[in-house]
C-alpha cells in the first residue's frame, strides 16, 4: 500500500480465511468479521457487510474458495451439484452489480477446467487473489486516466455514494480518480452527497477521506443542484454497478438526479468503473435489474423509526443515468467520451 492517500482495505484473505470490514458499523466501529462458509458470505453481501460492485465480486470469488474447501472436505458423488448450488446462492446475493456474476463466471471457468490431480483449493485461491489484485491495479490506472481529464485546478469535485477502498479491492473507482487528482493538486475539496437512505457518503466516504487526509464536505443529496449553481464544482465523479452496451449507467439511487442537474449547470459528469462492471449483453440500461431494498431503510435511521407510523416507502437502491448525460466513462482500458454503443464496443475490444 505505497500509493499516497490509500490506507484502507475492506476485503482481506489472511491465514486462509476471508475477513470483511463490517461496513454496517462504520464509522463508529472498525470490526473485521471472519468467514469460513460461502452461505455466510452470500448473506454478508445481501446484508451489506460488504458493498460496492467490485468489492462484492471479489468477496464472492473468495466465497467460492470457501465453498470448494467445504465440498471437497465433505466428498461424495454429487459434489458438482452442491458446488453449483453454492455458486447460485452467491450469485443471488444482490442483483444489480454485474461484477458479482462476472467474478463467479471467472472462478467457475478455472474450477471446471482444472486438470486431473490439480490442487483445487490452491488454484481457486490464486484466481480469487488475481481478481483482487487486478481490481486494485485497474483502479490505480483509472485514477490516472480520470485525473488527466480534470483540467481546471482548484475547484471542488462532487461525488455520490461510496466508491473508494471500501467499495473495491482497494484505492477505489471514482474515489481513486479523486485520490489521484488530489495527489496532483488538481482539486481543493471533495463534496460528498450523504447518499440517503443507507448514508454511504456520510458514513463511508467521509470516513475514508478523513482517514486519508483529503478535505471532505458533506451535503444532503438535495443540496447538490444548489452547489452546482454556485459554481463550486466543475465535475461530478461517480462509480457504477453496471454499465450497459450503449453506455447507460446504473449506480446508487440519486446518481441520475445528480447527472440531470450537472447537465443543466454545465458541470461535467464522469463515470469511473472497471470493465468487470460493463455488461455488453444488455443493449441499454432499461434492461438492468434494479434492486429494491426494505422499506425500513427509508422509514428509519440507525435502527430507529423516523417516519410517521402508517407511511409506506419506496426504496430502489439504484437508478440508471442515460448515456447522453455522461461526458466520460473511464475504465482501465481507456476513456470513452460521450459514450455510444460503437465507442463502448471499441473500448471493450482493446
Ligand atoms: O448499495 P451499494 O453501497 O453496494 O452501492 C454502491 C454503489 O452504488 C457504488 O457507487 C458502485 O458500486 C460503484 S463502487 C466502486
Amino acid at each position: 500500500m505505497t500509493t499516497s492517500y490509500d490506507t484502507i482495505r475492506a476485503v482481506l484473505w489472511e491465514d486462509d480465511k476471508l475477513k470483511l470490514l463490517d461496513q454496517r458499523l462504520l464509522p463508529q466501529q472498525e470490526v473485521y468479521n471472519e468467514y469460513q462458509d460461502s452461505d455466510a458470505v452470500a448473506q454478508a453481501i445481501t446484508d451489506m457487510v460488504v458493498r460496492g460492485a467490485p468489492a462484492i465480486g471479489i468477496t464472492a470469488a473468495y466465497g467460492v474458495v470457501l465453498a470448494v474447501r467445504k465440498r471437497l472436505a465433505e466428498g461424495g458423488s454429487d459434489i458438482v451439484e452442491r458446488l453449483e448450488r453454492d455458486f447460485t446462492h452467491l450469485a443471488d446475493a444482490r442483483p444489480t452489480a454485474v461484477n458479482l456474476a462476472w467474478a463467479l463466471e471467472r472462478m467457475g471457468k478455472v474450477l471446471f477446467d482444472l486438470p486431473e490431480g490439480a490442487d483445487v483449493e490452491r488454484a481457486m485461491i490464486a484466481e480469487a487473489r488475481a481478481i483482487h489484485e487486478e481490481d486494485i491495479a485497474a483502479n490505480q490506472k483509472m485514477g490516472e486516466l480520470g485525473a488527466a481529464l480534470i483540467e481546471e485546478e482548484g475547484y471542488g469535485i462532487l461525488t455520490h455514494c461510496n466508491t473508494g477502498s471500501l467499495a473495491t479491492g482497494g484505492y477505489g473507482t471514482a474515489l481513486g480518480v479523486i485520490r489521484s487528482a488530489f495527489a496532483h493538486n488538481k482539486i481543493s475539496r471533495v463534496y460528498a452527497d450523504e447518499t440517503r437512505p443507507w448514508l454511504q457518503g456520510a458514513r463511508l466516504t467521509a470516513w475514508e477521506l478523513v482517514k486519508d487526509a483529503i478535505p471532505v464536505t458533506l451535503l444532503a443529496d438535495g443540496a447538490a443542484a444548489h452547489l452546482m449553481k454556485q459554481g463550486r464544482v466543475k465535475w461530478v465523479v461517480v462509480g457504477s454497478d453496471r454499465i450497459a452496451a450503449n453506455g447507460d449507467v446504473a449506480n446508487k439511487i440519486g446518481t441520475y438526479s445528480a447527472a440531470v442537474a450537472a447537465k443543466y449547470h454545465g458541470v461535467k459528469f464522469m463515470v469511473v468503473a472497471p470493465t468487470s462492471t460493463v455488461d455488453m449483453s444488455l443493449a441499454s440500461g432499461d434492461l438492468i435489474p434494479i434492486e429494491q431494498r426494505g422499506a425500513d431503510e427509508v422509514l428509519g435511521l440507525g435502527g430507529q423509526r423516523i417516519a410517521a407510523e402508517g407511511a409506506e416507502a419506496w426504496n430502489p437502491a439504484f437508478d440508471v443515468t442515460p448515456a447522453e448525460l455522461v461526458d466520460a466513462i473511464v475504465t482501465e482500458k481507456g476513456v470513452v467520451l460521450n459514450p455510444t454503443t460503437e465507442k463502448m464496443a471499441a473500448m471493450m475490444e482493446k
